[in-house]
Formats: C-alpha cells, structure tokens, sequence
C-alpha cells in the first residue's frame, strides 16, 4: 500500500526544482513541526548557496496565499503547510507537507497521503522536508534528528510509544549520522530536566502519583518510593543520571503496582516507549557550549537532549509570537537565541496550566454536550472565547482529551476561541484518539465540510484539525460536524 520509492521519487523532483532556483521563499507553520521544517529548509538551501527567507505564519487562508504569490522568489517552498491549497497555487510553489491535500496532483507536491502513507503517525512536515534536502544532498542526513523533533512535537509516536513507517527510516538516519539514539525508556516528560521526585509527581501520561501517594504528601511519597528502592536523591537528580539497572528496578516498582491497584492495563502499557537522545553537539553548535552557559541554564538547556522536550521548547517560542527564536536553536545557537527560548517556558506552561483550569472549573468555559437545547451526540465542545489564546487551543484540546480528570476520551473534542488576527472570525480545534481514528473519524474531512458550509475553512490529520468559522456560526458548526462524525463512525 505505502509507495516509498513514489514518495522519494516525488522528493527527488521537487529536491531538483529547489537545486535551480537563483532564490527562494520558505513558508512554515509556528509549532514544532514548522519551526523544525523550517530550519531543515533553510539550512539546506544555505548549503546549496540559495539566497532565502523563511517567513512563519498560524494558517495559510486565501488572503495569505495571495500575500506568499505576490512575493518575487524563484521559488516558494511551503513546509508542513500548503496541502490543504494546492490547487490555488501557481508554479513557483512547491509543497512538503503532511496534512490532509485538496488534491491528489503529484507535481511540485510532495505528501505521504499521495503515496498511501500515513500523514499523521509516519511522516510529518519535518519529514518530508527532510526527504527532500536528502535528495538535494546526502550530506543533509545530519539534519534527520531535526526532523525527529518535528515528528514527535506533532505526537506521531504517541499511537505505538514510537515513531513507525517513514519516521522510522528518519530514526536510522538519526543514529547514523546525527549521533541520536533511540532506547526503550520511561515515557514521562521532563527526564533531562526534572529531579526525580519531580518528574514521578507530575507525571501525566500515565499519571503515576495515582501509584506511589501514601495520600497526605505526595512529594514525601515519591521521595520515600526512590529511597526505598536504594537510589541515592543526593547522587542522582534526573533520571538520565540512572544506570540500566536502577530503571530496571524503578520500572518494575512502578509495573507491580499498578498490577496490584488492578486498573494499571493502560498505563502499564503507556509506562515505555522508544525515547529520542540527542547530542550536545548538533549541526551548528560550538563545541561545549553547554559549559558556556551561566550556571543556573545548564540543567534547563538539557531539555535539547530529549526530543519531546526540545519539541515543547520550539512551541514555547512559536505559539507566543517568537518562531524564529526557535529556528536559530535548531540551526545551532546556543547563545543569545537559546536564553530567550528557554526564557519563554515558564510563560507557555503558565498559559496552559491557566487555559486548563479555566476548561475545568465549569461555568461559560466548561464541556458541553448540547447547543441551544438540542444533545450533540457523537462531540463535546467548550468554548474559550477570549480567555484562552488560539495559538495554545489546539495543544489543550489535546491534552483535555487525554486527561483522567476530566474523562472525556471517548467522543471528539471541538473546542473554540476568538481568532487573534482581527479577522472576526472563531478559532477551532479539534482532537480525536486512534480509537475513534479505527472506528472511521476523519476529523480534517469533517471539520472541512462543516466549515465551508459555513464561510469558514478547515483541515489537519484524521486524529487532529482545525477550521476557521465566522462569529456567531459555532452552533450552526457544531451541529453539522456532530452529523458528520455520527455518519463516519456509526454509519449514522
Ligand atoms: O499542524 P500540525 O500537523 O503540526 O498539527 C498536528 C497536531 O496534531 C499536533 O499538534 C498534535 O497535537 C495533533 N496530533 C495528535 N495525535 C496524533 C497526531 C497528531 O493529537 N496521533
Ligand atoms: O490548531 P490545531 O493544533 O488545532 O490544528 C490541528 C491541525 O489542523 C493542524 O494540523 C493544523 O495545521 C490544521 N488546521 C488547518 N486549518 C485550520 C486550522 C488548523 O488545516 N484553519
Ligand atoms: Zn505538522
């Protein structure tokens, strides 16, 4: 079914096309997956010596086509964006993305969902623009741990624990020439940064205090549980300090208990995954760069070692305004640019602890099930208005969804907020698990439809999409798109 030979063929014409432009124009998405493809882009045409500019925008609508085609490049290079308006673009466009096409045409276009690979677990924006700076130069291999970064900041892992299909082609690549590896480790975030008791106590996914709290002090408790298995708190701070040994007794700890609490199935299985390490020495850093830094950033900047973390790190700039800061990290600053992206984590998860507190509290922001009286039955919705910023609604969405608190993962997620670009228009998101994905959902198709039916537009992935909807039709969306879902999944 999946064609790679097709794929890299496809990569390979569109590698030429780029070889022979005088100057090119890169036009990339704001998260971590644009910000990576981006920096993939332009460093690759730097090599080719192609004078370029990479220009980052939240969503490619008509108007902004037409801004990008009026720009005098040879050549305009869309990155883990364009899919969704090829088939308004003109000649000098050449597509590498992931995201559901408005057309199956194959020239100037490179995407897997041409080639019957999955564009939302086995490549993503990253990935393709990787494949096609390979097929400039095979020198570009360095850049494959790049485009790890980007396909585990858009969860292409999360369905299996680890990267599959293309992505893992890109993983090979990643260990041969970028010095990553990729060893079966604990899945939870934070081990380069956090101290263990830290990390075991927040832990969300799965929730692993649920396993070790005595219930009256959970940091005392996590403290005791490492204590008590021999490992030494002075000696060792982050888990990436644990020898195999020490994980493996950690690991089994954790798996007997949650044996013994009898509900631990899921989060026994969700405890491991393939875990992506990267080196302090990438393409464009100065060599020891981290003894460089000022004492109290050393331990912050580890999060460039770990993908998902160095992924969090590219949205914390992007999602607020700042994607080239992310860019230059990925091209190698470890300077000026590193400190203002590390300066910006606080403030991102400030705002996502903040959006999700507000979801949960209830009231005007809370999960619905009905709009004016009538059920919705295959979606929930909630509705941020201006409280929650658009840029960060489809992270929370996502991470609602998969929240045991909040016990909502068995039907989509829609979510809306007010549009921050002054266009009076909603901003929606909308999130689905790989369940709903085998049961039939197609998101992008859905919230395509239902949008344009409303004078607004949409796209994205079959688990993850978006639209745009003018105010005052979120009812009018809402009931269309539960139609729909109850027609893909139930056969409604
Ligand atoms: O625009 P883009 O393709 O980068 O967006 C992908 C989004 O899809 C990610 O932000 C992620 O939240 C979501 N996603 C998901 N689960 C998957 C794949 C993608 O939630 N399995
Ligand atoms: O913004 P959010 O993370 O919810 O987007 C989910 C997916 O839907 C992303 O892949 C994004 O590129 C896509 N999307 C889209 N058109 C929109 C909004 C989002 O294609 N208007
Ligand atoms: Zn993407």
């Amino acid at each position: 079914m999946s064609d790679v030979e097709g794929f890299e063929s496809g990569a390979a014409d569109a590698a030429e096309r780029i070889r022979n432009a005088g100057s090119a124009l890169v036009i990339a998405h704001i998260d971590a997956d644009g910000i990576t493809a981006a920096s993939i882009a332009s460093i690759a045409l730097q090599r080719e010596g192609i004078d370029h500019e990479v220009k980052f925008i939240k969503k490619l609508d008509p108007p902004m086509l037409q801004s990008v085609l009026d720009e005098k490049y040879d050549v305009l290079w869309f990155v883990d964006l364009g899919s969704g308006m090829y088939s308004k673009m003109d000649e000098r466009c050449i597509v590498a993305d992931h995201h559901r096409p408005d057309s199956m045409e194959r020239e100037r276009h490179v995407n897997p969902h041409l080639y019957g690979i999955d564009g939302s677990s086995e490549v993503s924006g990253s990935g393709v623009t990787y494949a096609i700076s390979v097929a400039m130069n095979a020198n570009n291999k360095d850049l494959s741990a790049l485009a790890i970064v980007g396909a585990v900041g858009d969860f292409q892992e999360s369905a299996h624990s680890r990267l599959t299909g293309y992505n893992h082609k890109i993983v090979e690549d990643a260990v041969e020439y970028a010095g990553m590896t990729a060893e079966v480790d604990i899945r939870t975030f934070g081990k380069q940064t956090k101290p263990l008791p830290i990390l075991f106590q927040y832990s969300t996914d799965p929730k692993l205090i649920d396993y070790i709290t005595d219930q009256i002090d959970d940091r005392e408790s996590c403290i005791r549980f490492f204590t008590e298995l021999g490992i030494d708190l002075n000696e060792t701070v982050y888990w990436t300090q644990l020898d195999r040994v020490e994980k493996a007794k950690i690991v089994s700890a954790l798996v007997n208990r949650m044996i013994d609490r009898g509900r631990g199935v899921t989060d026994v299985k969700k405890l491991l995954g393939e875990i992506y390490t990267i080196p302090e020495n990438t393409v464009g850093t100065p060599e020891n760069w981290i003894m460089h830094l000022p004492e109290d950033m050393r331990i912050s900047a580890r999060v460039l070692f770990d993908a998902k973390e160095f992924a969090t790190l590219l949205n914390a700039c992007g999602r607020h305004e700042l994607p080239e800061v992310g860019m230059e990290v990925c091209k190698g600053d470890r300077s000026e640019y590193l400190m203002k992206a590390l300066n910006q984590q606080n403030g991102h998860r400030e705002s996502l602890k903040t959006a999700i507190e507000l979801v949960k509290l209830g009231e005007e922001n809370g999960i619905r099930e009905e709009v004016s009286g009538v059920s919705l039955h295959n979606i929930r919705f909630f509705h941020g208005g201006k409280k929650i910023k658009d840029t960060i609604l489809g992270i929370i969405t996502g991470m609602l969804l998969n929240s045991p608190e909040v016990q909502c993962s068995d039907k989509p997620l829609i979510a809306f907020a007010d549009s921050s670009d002054g266009s009076n228009t909603l901003k929606v998101s909308g999130r689905g698990t790989k369940e709903m994905v085998d049961h039939g959902l197609d998101l992008s198709l859905a919230m395509i439809k239902s949008s344009k039916e409303c004078g607004g537009t949409g796209g994205g992935h079959n688990i993850a999409a978006g639209a745009s909807v003018p105010y005052g039709k979120e009812n009018e969306f809402l009931l269309k798109l539960d139609r729909l879902i109850g027609q893909q999944i139930n056969g409604e």
